[in-house]
């Protein structure tokens, strides 16, 4: 875990409450891996006392990497201090931190599945798989609440990914939820994923661990939980999991440290 200051190459709307944000900082570059997290102090000083975390959602592949960016959605005040940096500040970032996405370890149909900002960490995990000489078949389906929040679809196309879109008011792509339209998708496939990665709302979540589960298709989801501290020591983010075999039931995880990314199979959904 490093504690670095790392200059804002950019910071640039890309649609009403979304903002990317281009980062160098080779250090963390090098070394974060798909799923793992950042805590960040929004501005300098300390109000808001709270860093928050945030995903990496690409490695600017220069060899070897030295920047990376972020995507996030304005929901509060310290997304609102971090909409306002302006490229040549600094921000402070803590990171890598957590446990991120494993990449398959054979080559096949790869499903990636995104509520709204739930897309923020799957270009990273796309682009790995990519580079890595993954050749899949590789499926996002992508949900948000209207044709604005489906942010970065061209790059997943330009990856070799075929994308599926759902919008709740039916602005883009099929209407209604992702999950109400990709079980009768997967149904009509004649092969059906090695995989499945998940990243977005808990209910949605919810959803695709059990559809996953019934197809006997292995989840993993990265989970958004309140985080104070990030590595383990304030226990606000601690998520119900199926006890250990002989250990104490309910057994609770840290998101932080044991996560973000789990297993789906690991839950007990509330
Ligand atoms: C591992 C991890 C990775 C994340 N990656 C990203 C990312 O790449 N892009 C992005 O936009 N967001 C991401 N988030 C969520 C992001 O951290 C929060 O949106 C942010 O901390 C809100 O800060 P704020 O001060 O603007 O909002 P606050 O004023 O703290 O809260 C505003 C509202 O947002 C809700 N909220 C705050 N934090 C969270 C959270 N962690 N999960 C769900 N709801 C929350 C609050 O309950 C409140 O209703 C991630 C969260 C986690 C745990
Ligand atoms: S955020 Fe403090 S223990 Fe996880």
């Amino acid at each position: 875990m490093l504690l670095r200051n790392a200059e804002i190459l950019f910071n640039d709307r890309v649609s009403s409450e979304l903002y990317h944000m281009g980062l160098l900082c080779p250090e963390i570059a090098a070394r974060i891996q798909p799923g793992q997290f950042l805590m960040v102090r929004v501005q300098e000083g300390f109000d808001p006392l709270l860093r928050r975390p945030f995903a990496v959602h690409r490695i600017h592949h220069n060899d070897p990497p030295t920047s990376f960016e972020m995507l996030y959605r304005v929901v509060g005040r310290g997304t609102r201090l971090l909409a306002d940096m302006q490229a040549a500040a600094s921000l402070n970032l803590l990171g890598p931190l957590g446990r991120g996405f494993q990449v398959p370890d054979h080559d096949g149909f790869v499903l990636m599945v995104a509520g709204g900002i739930g897309i923020a960490p799957l270009p990273h995990l796309a682009e790995t798989l990519v580079s890595s000489g993954f050749r899949g078949p590789f499926v996002l389906w992508f949900g948000g609440k209207t044709a604005t929040e489906l942010v970065c679809v061209k790059h997943f196309k330009d990856l070799g990914f075929a994308v599926q879109l759902v919008t709740e008011d039916g602005s883009e792509g099929r209407q209604g939820l992702v999950t109400g339209h990709l079980e009768q998708w997967l149904s009509q496939q004649g092969e059906l994923p090695k995989v499945m990665y998940s990243c977005g709302p808990y209910p949605m979540q919810r959803l695709v661990a059990e559809m996953a589960a019934r197809l006997g298709i292995p989840s993993q989801l990265s989970m958004e939980a309140l985080m104070g501290c990030g590595v383990g020591a304030c226990l606000s983010c601690s998520l119900r999991c199926r006890p250990l075999e002989d250990g104490p039931d309910p057994h609770y995880l840290n998101v932080c440290q044991d996560g973000p990314v789990f297993a789906g199979e690991e839950i007990v959904w509330e």
